[in-house]
């Protein structure tokens, strides 16, 4: 099962995808969450430090991550840090609920130590841990959490946390496997700006180089796979 959000503007989207994981957080006493990084999320984020405050049981919320860089989480790069700049520092959630990746650990020493975390964590369905809701970015080479095209093979990958590099800068990344992002309940891209664009037009028409990006084998087996863009985004 697919649907589509699309809003107007980035500020909408963060509204609309607020909004969704609060009548989420109704239905349920525990949610597990595994949070996106880069740049996208923090408007999400600094909508529900202002707005959802007192509206959201924090408590109810576990949070986990897709990807981390290997840096430390004062690094600006660090995904925890952005998370804990624009989220954790304006809302009551407990510190026990934070499961962050370790960045400034041995990278192949943290998957393994992470994998571990969240197999003790959550319930095992289908053989692997299942996430109440996975969020992800895209990326302008069709990567999503730090599942580049260069490494596809980390989308089968048997591990639940794997070592993933950048194609680029070679920094080293700890990511969820894509087994374990496709057994989640839910999983959620959020994705806003033109740039996006044209690699989700490929994406969900299955056209061009689509098969060449780690995105476009995000499909949950049994869960819900939901879209939130912008216009821009979401083209015509
Ligand atoms: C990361 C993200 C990554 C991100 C995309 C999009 O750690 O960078 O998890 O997958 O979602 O690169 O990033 P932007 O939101 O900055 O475009």
């Amino acid at each position: 099962m697919m649907e589509l959000h699309v809003s107007k503007d980035p500020l909408s989207v963060a509204h609309n995808f607020a909004d969704f994981l609060w009548q989420l957080s109704q239905k349920t006493e525990k949610l597990t969450i595994a949070l996106s990084g880069g740049s996208t999320p923090q408007l999400l984020f600094d909508v529900l430090a202002s707005e959802y405050n007192d509206k959201l049981d924090w408590n109810k919320l576990h949070f986990y991550w897709g990807d981390e860089r290997c840096v430390p989480p004062t690094d600006k790069e660090s995904n925890f840090g952005m998370t804990k700049n624009h989220l954790f520092d304006h809302v009551p959630v407990p510190v026990g609920n934070i499961y962050r990746i370790i960045g400034e650990n041995a990278p192949d020493q943290e998957a393994i130590r992470h994998s571990e975390e969240i197999a003790s964590n959550l319930p095992e369905v289908n053989r692997l841990p299942q996430f109440d809701l996975v969020m992800l970015g895209l990326g302008t080479d069709g990567h999503t959490a730090s599942i580049f095209p260069h490494q596809m093979e980390l989308l089968t990958a048997e591990e639940i946390c794997v070592v993933a590099t950048h194609p680029e800068s070679g920094q080293k990344r700890v990511s969820l496997s894509g087994q374990v992002i496709n057994n989640a309940r839910l999983v959620v891209f959020l994705v806003t700006g033109e740039s996006k664009r044209d690699k989700i037009a490929e994406i969900h028409n299955k056209k061009g180089n689509w098969k060449t990006y780690p995105a476009s084998f995000i499909s949950p087996k049994d869960g819900e796979l939901h879209w939130f863009m912008d216009e821009a985004a979401a083209g015509k």
